[in-house]
């Protein structure tokens, strides 16, 4: 029995177009894009072009994106470059208590180093008020940063919302998309943001390669030093394949977004139905979520045992974000939202769907877990 890939969220397959474009980079245009021969300038026309589709994939300019060896240090140059170049401004940043571990570490990174962070917290139903924002923002705010989805529960944040208040406030806007971007439309200057990060590898591309958009004119550092590469912002030697392969990833998502996204959507609803079906008493973690990804918490159960049996059964799911998984540790996003004490932290799976399913398979893995369910709660009712 071929084993159910329901962790979307933690990494996509690569889509077959992307491998097949990505094959001339690995076989011939091997030289490097800042020398200026025929082998560099055919390397050098590769970055070039992938620059147009990034910059296309969100209303923006080609200078104005930079790539990154990902999300994670998209997010880190977002935080700590602004941070950095913007210190003589103020020393106040905001952000949310439930932004990945890539914000939340750099942030905790530049409290070291002096500055004064407000994390904002979430409602019951995963969201940032507003109202906490605009009571947070001083004279002395430099950067706001909050992700236009979380990773664990697929709760689509107020972005547009909170650009229009930012709009009024020197502070910049950092939004970390990688959750987002592929399924929603992002137009930066629609939704007021200064900076963006995008991962590659969230959109069927390979891993290890994303961008930071940076609005021209906001200052940022870069943190790291070498090259001339990147303008500056990013030296070193660019990932010309991966670079290549996202390129292609974009094009592609790009194409097919309203698709995807009620492919994925009528897999998460098929999934729900299934549960529902079989009586499975469940939870929905979140409201107003992207397509792609259900966190169901399943009273009477804990996240060990669930997905223990679930990858004994052929299911792959989460427990949240891809760095903490497997681990006991409970999910800071549902404590923010539920309070630490509350039974979901530890008893929620993420569920995320994508190009590696069919509908057959979505329902013979609802069929599973609420099998697995019905079992382990049993269990626990006899003991
Ligand atoms: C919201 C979010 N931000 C950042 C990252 C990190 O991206 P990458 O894996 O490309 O470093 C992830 C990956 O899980 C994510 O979900």
């Amino acid at each position: 029995m071929e084993p159910i890939y329901l962790d979307h969220a933690a990494t996509t397959p690569i889509h077959p177009e992307v491998i097949k474009a990505m094959i001339p980079a690995l076989e011939d245009v091997y030289g490097n894009p800042s020398s200026v021969h025929h082998f560099g300038r055919r390397a050098r026309q590769f970055l070039d072009e992938a620059r147009r589709i990034a910059a296309k994939s969100i209303g923006a300019q080609e200078k104005e994106i930079i790539f990154t060896s990902g999300g994670t240090e998209a997010d880190n140059l977002a935080l700590i470059g602004t941070a950095i170049a913007n210190q003589h401004r103020g020393n106040h940043i905001i952000t949310t208590t439930i932004e990945h571990h890539a914000i939340l570490d750099a942030a905790k990174y530049l409290e070291k180093r002096g500055f004064r962070i407000t994390y904002l917290p979430v409602n019951e139903s995963g969201q940032v008020e507003l109202s906490a924002l605009e009571a947070a923002l001083s004279e002395e705010t430099i950067l706001v940063s909050i992700m236009t989805v979380n990773n664990e529960t697929g709760v689509i944040q107020p972005i547009k919302e909170i650009g229009a208040i930012l709009n009024n406030h020197l502070a910049y806007f950092h939004t970390d998309a990688v959750q987002a971007y592929g399924l929603l439309p992002l137009s930066v200057n629609d939704l007021g943001v200064d900076l963006l990060s995008v991962s590659s590898h969230k959109i069927n591309g390979p891993k290890g390669i994303g961008f930071l958009y940076v609005k021209d004119g906001v200052t940022i550092e870069s943190i790291q030093h070498g090259g001339q590469q990147e303008r500056k912002k990013r030296p070193g030697t660019e990932n010309v394949v991966g670079i290549k392969g996202f390129a292609k990833a974009i094009e592609l998502v790009m194409i097919e977004m309203q698709d995807r996204n009620k492919r994925y959507g009528n897999y998460k609803q098929l999934f729900l139905n299934t549960l529902d079906e079989q009586t499975v008493n469940y939870q929905i973690n979140g409201v107003h979520t992207i397509a792609s990804i259900a966190n169901l918490s399943f009273p009477g159960t804990n996240v060990e045992s669930l997905l223990t049996n679930f990858d004994l059964s052929g299911i792959a799911a989460s427990s949240g974000s891809a760095c903490t998984a497997g681990s006991v540790e409970p999910s800071h996003v549902l404590a923010e939202m539920y309070g630490s004490a509350n039974e979901t932290t530890i008893n929620s799976i993420r569920f995320s769907f994508g190009a590696a399913n069919n509908e057959q398979q979505i329902k013979m893995a609802a069929e599973k877990v609420a099998a697995i369910v019905a079992r382990l709660t049993k269990d626990n009712d006899i003991r």
